[in-house]
């Protein structure tokens, strides 16, 4: 669908989303993606049955973001912590990431999605990592959504690995310690060359950032939801979305510096 058809059937079911037409969207969308256990819990079923749900909403929210013309989504899959679940929700988990990524492979090329991976790749199972990393491969051509996976990601780990990459430059005199920026910084995180996120969404109804990000959402815009990550749906979405554009995103300046009143 095109970004004025998907606008108008949105206006559809809540009127006032028409107004997203007018408004700027955000670039980038990052999005924790919490309460799939506690959906399937409160149906008496296994969580897994929760994490099968969720990659439904994975769906609406891509489709969403693809048809709305944003660039970039960033979803948090599995972090660093999440090893230590149980052994057999990690790998339920892991078999149920690349599978659905397998699965929707020919949906997201026809879409002319771009799958990318980030995080401690390494430590990710053959057979999950195989399938992610055939995605990543077959929609590098794709020019349209970049969906970005974090998969055994923590933001320590990422900040700490930029830093050893430095020193290791430093070390190997190919990098002066007084030529380490903020942009040289970040283009060693996994995400470089990605524009930082402009909102964070977490499902789930906790207000924290979970080590996800943390360089990156110096100036986000943060919207904490209590709906659960399998009933996020994509009206809840497009309403975060218009609430974003309604927001004044100062960077640091006042509100007179962004919009200075015409002199008299
Ligand atoms: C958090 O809910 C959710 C996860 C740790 C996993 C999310 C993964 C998916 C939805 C699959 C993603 C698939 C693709 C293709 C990217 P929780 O288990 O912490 O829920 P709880 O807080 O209610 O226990």
């Amino acid at each position: 669908m095109t970004k004025a058809e998907t606008i108008e059937s949105l206006g559809r079911i809540r009127p006032e989303l028409l107004s997203l037409a007018e408004g700027k969207l955000p670039r980038h969308v990052a999005m924790i993606m919490d309460g799939n256990g506690r959906w399937a819990k409160l149906r008496g079923l296994p969580r897994s049955a929760g994490h099968y749900e969720g990659v439904k909403s994975v769906r609406r929210m891509t489709e969403l973001s693809s048809d709305l013309g944003i660039e970039y989504l960033t979803l948090y899959a599995f972090s660093t912590e999440n090893w230590h679940r149980p052994v057999e929700e990690v790998e339920i988990l892991m078999h149920l990431i690349g599978l659905a990524i397998e699965q929707e492979l020919p949906d997201l090329i026809r879409n002319n999605v771009k799958i990318r991976l980030a995080g401690d790749l390494d430590r990710v199972p053959e057979e999950a990592l195989s399938r992610l990393r055939k995605a990543e491969h077959e929609t590098d051509v794709c020019t349209g959504l970049t969906l970005i996976i974090c998969i055994s990601y923590s933001s320590r780990w990422e900040i700490a690995e930029a830093a050893r990459r430095l020193a290791g430059e430093v070390a190997k005199g190919s990098l002066r310690p007084e030529d380490i920026s903020e942009e040289s910084f970040a283009a060693h995180l996994s995400t470089a060359g990605i524009p930082d996120p402009d909102l964070l969404i977490r499902t789930g109804g906790d207000y924290r950032i979970s080590n996800f990000l943390l360089w990156q959402i110096a100036y986000a815009e943060l919207k904490f939801t209590d709906t659960l990550w399998p009933d996020f749906d994509k009206e809840e979405y497009a309403g975060i979305l218009l609430e974003y554009t309604r927001r004044e995103r100062r960077f640091g300046k006042t509100s007179e510096q962004l919009s200075p009143s015409p002199e008299i």
